[in-house]
């Protein structure tokens, strides 16, 4: 890259700002990017660099300003405009065909009228102001009247702009109110949830509470790192340049060729703004609304989010301004509900899991039932507050749901159905395991075990130290792992590295063979990248991707652990939480015990691998994921080769995806890959490449 002087840069970053949000927009809201995600990395990186450099030139709408400020005390109030209403439900056919003839009536119209129909976002609703095309504040619901502060936080979603586009004829709106909805789609929810739980951090419930969790933390870069989307579906006012009246609210009308005298035209006016609006569709008879619903419920599950019904709005914007509003909802919406995938079963037991950190995770154990296609018998309780919240009892019959259709989760308890023979769950003061103190520390969540040697937490550490996405010891599962720790031949991971074949033969089920191929897995994993160790270690907050980053930056455990706090969070993903997670954490006597042990039994912590897994080769900034099983070569492999020529792999398939290689017997990733366009390789072709050190 050339030189430039501070008056060619002004240009340039103009340039590539207005490039990056027109790449912004065609990926998040018209769901058609038109380069990869490495050719818009390296704009970005560009922007970034020049920003560096000039300073002066950072302006607080550029793409590149999305995270900032301290961690605040607390949010501030603000109330709202106008009410921020709520819909009335229905659940039955027979509802909606009242609610039908109830607008027909009011209206006293005699033609048919139009409806829209969209999907209920399961997320937190927003309402967003932007001052002359400015984002300029950002409230939740709150009471309706009053709402939280939240603008920072809902600056880090990327899907809201913080600017809006102009108009086809070169004008912005002088003042806007819009309403969404921020959510977490159901991949990212369960990706966050995994993450979470490698990283020894109490797991969400359900998409909802995540995004609600994620969006109300005092500290933005919190939330900058959870994958949070937005939709918009409401102009809630807006008032157009040379327009005297106070607002024009809230119906528009014809404005800037856009019709947003129907709710369909303020939904085109929204995304012509830049807004990621939701899919809907229209309907005009009674009949063709109930096929609309009947259609929705089928898409439902192909919908990247949640849904717990379909929102119906009468089209006419001005019409439902007339039929006006009844206490906390318009006359002229309706919330249709999905009769949900929900099942009762009991609450056998609650039992608690302690976890690689200490946590200590409730669980309900559960009479085995089906739902959303599989037999359930246990479902995460998560923490005391939702076990208080939901008031479960062991013998109580509870609703049970799969969140984000994949996780289980307690919805509710049957208290009708109670017989006074359920006993409340109380918390032990010492752990189950190993009788160590339990605590709850203030301003968490969760209840930890303590006790320095508890097996559990050993065998947890363990179980992940050995994992696939850590040391990769195969053979050395949960079995054999607990075998090791009752023998007592492993007090921590370092242990591992000293045992003997002759060790392992004396553990039950163990033979000469599998001995002698542990014993060869352990030598292998004396070799792997200093990532992969950092990542073992099993520090709380330090996840793949951090210590990635962690081994890239210093090249060294030594320079980590020698490292100071400041030094640490310069590191990109590294917060101020994780670098005092690994500053208490490498204090630990027990783990610089660990660490010398480590380095005295022949772990090597190679440096130079993750150099190159993270620069250079054919696959970089590409993110693949794979389905289906690859000739000669296991997933394991395929995805250590897909490192090395600097790819990323991704459990699943997103927009994000740049290739997906399709082996034998592929699953569902494969029609998703299909269904997004994504590029799509046969495994045999993958293989013969990667052999050779080629991409594609
Ligand atoms: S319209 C006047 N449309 O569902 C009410 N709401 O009570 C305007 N929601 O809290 C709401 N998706 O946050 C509307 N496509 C959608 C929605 C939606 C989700 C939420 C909204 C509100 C609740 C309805």
């Amino acid at each position: 890259m050339s030189v430039l002087s501070e008056k060619e840069a002004v240009e340039r970053v103009r340039r590539l700002r207005s490039e990056i949000r027109e790449h912004q927009y065609r990926y998040y809201v018209l769901d058609a990017p038109t380069i990869s995600d490495s050719e818009y990395d390296k704009l970005y990186r560009e922007l970034e660099d020049l920003e560096r450099r000039f300073p002066s030139l950072v302006t607080p709408d550029s793409p590149t300003q999305r995270v900032g400020g301290e961690v605040s005390p607390a949010f501030r109030s603000v109330p709202h405009r106008n009410p921020v209403l709520s819909l009335s439900n229905a659940f039955t056919e027979g509802e909606v065909a009242a609610f039908v003839r109830r607008v027909a009536d009011l209206a006293g119209e005699k033609g048919p009228l139009t409806y829209i129909l969209e999907p209920k976002i399961d997320g937190l609703s927003i309402v967003l102001r932007y001052e002359k095309g400015f984002f300029s504040l950002g409230l939740t619901r709150g009471d309706g009247l009053t709402g939280e502060d939240v603008t920072r936080n809902v600056r880090t979603v990327k899907s809201v702009p913080l600017r809006l586009r102009e108009l086809p004829e070169g004008t912005v709106p002088e003042f806007l109110e819009v309403r969404g909805e921020v959510y977490l789609a159901k991949d990212d929810f369960v990706r966050l949830n995994e993450e979470r739980q490698r990283e020894g951090l109490p797991t969400f419930a359900n998409p909802r509470n995540a995004a609600a969790g994620s969006l109300r933390q005092l500290d933005p870069r919190v939330t900058a790192r959870r994958p949070l989307r937005a939709l918009f579906y409401e102009v809630r006012e807006i008032v157009m340049p040379g327009t005297s009246q106070a607002g024009l609210f809230p119906y528009p009308g014809e404005l800037a060729g856009l019709e947003a005298a129907t709710e369909t035209g303020a939904l085109e006016l929204l995304r012509a703004l830049g807004f990621p609006v939701p899919a809907y569709t229209t309907a005009t008879t009674l009949d063709e609304l109930v096929a609309a619903i009947t259609r929705w419920g089928e898409l439902r599950r192909t919908l990247p989010y949640d849904t717990d019904g379909i929102v119906i709005k009468l089209d006419d914007r001005e019409l439902a301004r007339r039929l006006g509003s009844t206490g906390h909802s318009p006359r002229a919406s309706l919330a249709y509900k999905f009769p949900p995938e929900q099942v009762e079963t009991k609450v056998l037991d609650i039992i608690l899991q302690v976890g690689r950190t200490g946590v200590l995770t409730p669980t309900a154990i559960l009479e085995p039932v089906r739902v959303s296609g599989s037999t359930v018998s246990r479902a995460t309780l998560h923490n005391e507050d939702i076990i208080r919240e939901k008031d479960v009892r062991i013998g109580d019959t509870v609703v049970l749901h799969k969140a984000g259709d994949v996780i289980p989760e307690v919805v509710s308890v049957i208290k009708e159905k109670r017989t006074g023979d359920e006993r409340e769950f109380h918390w032990p003061d010492k752990c189950p395991v190993c009788g160590g103190e339990v605590v709850r520390f203030p301003g968490e969540a969760a209840y930890r075990c303590t006790g320095m040697s508890c097996p559990a937490q050993l065998r947890e550490k363990l179980i992940h130290f050995a994992s696939r996405d850590a040391m990769d010891i195969r053979g050395l599962g949960p079995a054999v792992i607990d075998a090791l720790v009752d023998s007592g031949l492993v007090k921590d991971a370092g242990d591992i590295y000293a045992l003997t074949a002759q060790d392992i033969r004396t553990l039950p089920r163990q033979g000469e063979r599998s001995a002698e191929k542990l014993i060869d897995a352990i030598q292998e994993s004396r070799e792997r990248p200093l990532a992969r160790l950092i990542f073992a270690l099993g520090i709380r907050h330090v996840g793949q991707s951090a210590s990635y980053s962690l081994a890239e930056h210093f090249g060294s455990l030594d320079a980590l652990l020698a490292a100071t706090p400041e030094e640490l969070t310069q590191v990109p993903d590294i917060g101020p939480l994780t670098a005092d997670s690994i500053v208490r954490s490498r204090n630990q006597p027990s783990m610089t015990e660990l660490i010398s042990k480590l380095k005295r039994l022949g772990v090597k912590a190679a440096v130079s691998e993750d150099k190159r897994e993270r620069t250079g080769g054919p696959f970089e900034g590409q993110t693949l994921v794979i389905t289906g099983s690859l000739p000669g070569m296991t997933r394991q492999e395929a995805e250590e080769k897909i490192r090395e020529l600097g790819g990323n792999i991704s459990s699943s398939v997103s927009r994000k995806t740049s290739l997906v290689i399709v082996g034998e017997n592929p699953g569902s990733k494969l029609d998703k890959a299909r269904g997004l366009g994504i590029r799509i390789i046969p495994a045999h072709e993958f293989v013969a490449m990667v052999t050779q050190g080629r991409g594609f």
